[in-house]
Formats: structure tokens, C-alpha cells, sequence
């Protein structure tokens, strides 16, 4: 009796998270979404960029732990660009839906130059970092020069 009730339970809670993965995510969501993920990128890489120009001491087990965040960070804001949020309050700007290919293409420049810098910050090669975190920040600012509303 009793586990057959646990046992409904579980099934209960496995169906409402199979349905709030159909259901359509609101737009309000998705940009609240996307941006805490880009004020996590911000955070985790602020330090690394200080770190690179020399403003705060070099710290490869930071360098290391920040770069692995990254790497996962980068891959997760996409797909809450969606059409659905054309029209919210946002710093997003409509170049984003007019011009898909190249806002595609200034994401994946950000993921893979954020996987180059998880792995040559295992090499713990301290120029080669400073290096990448620079080509990372170059990602960043080059596509908020494009699709984000200046600051
Ligand atoms: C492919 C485009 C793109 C790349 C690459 C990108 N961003 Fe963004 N970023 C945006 C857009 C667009 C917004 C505005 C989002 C909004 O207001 O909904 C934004 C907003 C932000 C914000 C403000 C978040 C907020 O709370 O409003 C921060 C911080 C940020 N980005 C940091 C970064 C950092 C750090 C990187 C690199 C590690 C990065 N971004 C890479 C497009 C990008």
C-alpha cells in the first residue's frame, strides 16, 4: 500500500517535469534566463580578464575552475534568444532575428574560444592563458558591439 502510494508520487512528479519541458517556456522567462546566464559569464570572467591585464594577481586554480564554468556557461544562453522575446524590455536588439546567421556565428566563436581556454588552462601555461582569456573577451565584446543595445 505504502509503496505503491511513493511509487504515484514519483510517477505524479516525473509527468508534471515531462510536461514543463513540452510546455512553452514564457518570454518573460527566457529573458530572465539569458540574461542571469550572461551575468554569470560576467562573473565568472571578469576576474580572468583582470587577471590578464595585470590588475590583480595570476591565479591558475581560479583560471582553471572560472575556465571549466565558462565552457558551460557559453553553450547555455542560445536558445532563449527566441523570436517569442522580440518585443520584450530587453538590451537585445532586433539584429539578432534579422541577421540569424551572424548572431549564430559570434555564439559559437564565444563557446569554442571559451573550450580552447578550459584547455589550455589545464596546460598551465600562463601566456597562453592570458592569450586566450584576451581572444575570449574579444568574443564577448564583438558581438554586444552588434547585437546588444549600447551600453
Ligand atoms: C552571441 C552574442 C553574445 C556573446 C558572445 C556574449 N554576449 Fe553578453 N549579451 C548579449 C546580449 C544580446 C545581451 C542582452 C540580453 C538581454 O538584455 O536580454 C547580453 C548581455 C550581457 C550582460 C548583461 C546581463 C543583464 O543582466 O542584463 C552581461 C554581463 C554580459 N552580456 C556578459 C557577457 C560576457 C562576459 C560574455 C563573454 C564571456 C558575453 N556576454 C558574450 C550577447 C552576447
Amino acid at each position: 500500500m505504502k509503496r505503491s502510494g511513493a511509487a504515484a508520487v514519483v510517477a505524479l512528479a516525473l509527468g508534471a517535469l515531462a510536461g514543463a519541458a513540452l510546455a512553452q517556456v514564457k518570454p518573460e522567462l527566457l529573458v530572465k534566463q539569458r540574461q542571469s546566464v550572461m551575468t554569470l559569464q560576467g562573473k565568472y570572467f571578469g576576474p580572468l580578464a583582470a587577471m590578464a591585464q595585470g590588475k590583480v594577481p595570476y591565479n591558475a586554480d581560479i583560471v582553471k575552475r572560472n575556465a571549466a564554468f565558462l565552457d558551460n556557461l557559453t553553450r547555455m544562453p542560445w536558445d532563449t534568444f527566441d523570436p517569442s522575446t522580440k518585443d520584450m524590455k530587453s538590451n537585445a536588439l532586433p539584429a539578432i532575428w534579422e541577421q540569424p546567421d551572424k548572431f549564430k556565428e559570434a555564439a559559437s566563436r564565444l563557446e569554442n574560444e571559451a573550450q580552447k581556454l578550459y584547455q589550455v588552462s589545464q596546460s598551465g601555461d600562463e601566456n597562453a592563458v592570458k592569450a586566450q582569456i584576451g581572444a575570449v573577451g574579444k568574443a564577448c565584446g564583438g558581438c554586444h558591439e552588434s547585437f546588444r543595445q549600447k551600453q
